[in-house]
């Protein structure tokens, strides 16, 4: 959800509120994409690396995070599936409580799932990863040679999500910002300046469209 800041300084306004009309965008575009029959939409919506921006806006985003997990009770009425990823033990127990609830309650709906990465890093989670791994070989359970690509994805924050098809970043930056590494190794990417407040409806169906279009082989021929 790239360029909340910068669309707000364009209105000579301070960044909060480019971050206030981002999560307003959220909500639409995560209802069109329902619409269109996506099952799988995975917002990057705080990195472990985002603690280095100045408090006032690092609380400006947890207060935003608050407020729309409580508003995620519409989308639970739309049925559905919540999922958090990332490292949340960085997060307050109010939040965490508000997240595993949020997780819980949908956990029975499959329409669509909807993920929200939150103090996610993806080199952050390879070390999860690695770490689990450590533990199993320690414990007996496996031997080292057990880590396989199957082994390893099974400890993955999203363990039991698929991998991912497109890769959207609006903003105007054409990079991953360590997102999603693993899972996006085939992944289709789709840039575009359009910053992420403005990113609209037609935007969605526009990148859908360039990525049906796109040949994918997967390292085959
Ligand atoms: C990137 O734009 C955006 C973020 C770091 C935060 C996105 C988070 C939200 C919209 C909060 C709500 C989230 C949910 C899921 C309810 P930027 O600040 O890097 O913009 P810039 O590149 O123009 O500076």
């Amino acid at each position: 959800m790239d360029g909340n800041g910068r669309w707000a300084k364009k209105r000579g306004l301070p960044r909060k509120f480019g971050h206030r009309e981002g999560a307003k965008n959220f909500k639409k575009i995560s209802r069109h994409a329902k619409a269109l029959g996506i099952k799988y939409i995975t917002y990057y919506a705080f990195s472990t690396e985002n603690w280095k921006r100045p408090q006032d806006e690092v609380d400006a985003l947890m207060d935003l995070f608050d407020k729309y997990l409580d508003q995620i009770d519409g989308f639970l009425k739309e049925e559905f599936r919540i999922r958090f990823i990332g490292d949340l033990s960085k997060f307050t127990p109010k939040l965490r409580e508000k997240m595993r609830q949020k997780e819980e309650l949908s956990a029975k709906y499959d329409s669509i799932t909807m993920i929200i990465a939150a103090n996610y890093g993806g080199r952050d989670e390879l070390a999860h990863a690695a770490r689990l791994a450590a533990e199993d070989v320690k414990a007996g359970l496996i031997a080292p040679e057990d880590i396989t690509e199957d082994y390893l994805q099974k400890k993955l924050y999203t363990e039991d999500i698929p991998n991912v098809d497109l890769i959207i970043r609006p903003g105007g930056e054409q990079r991953l910002s360590n997102f999603l590494i693993w899972q996006s190794a085939y992944a289709e990417y789709y840039f575009t300046d359009t910053l992420w407040p403005d990113f609209s409806k037609n935007d969605l169906e526009k990148a859908v469209e360039v990525y049906c279009e796109r040949n994918r082989r997967f390292g085959g021929v």
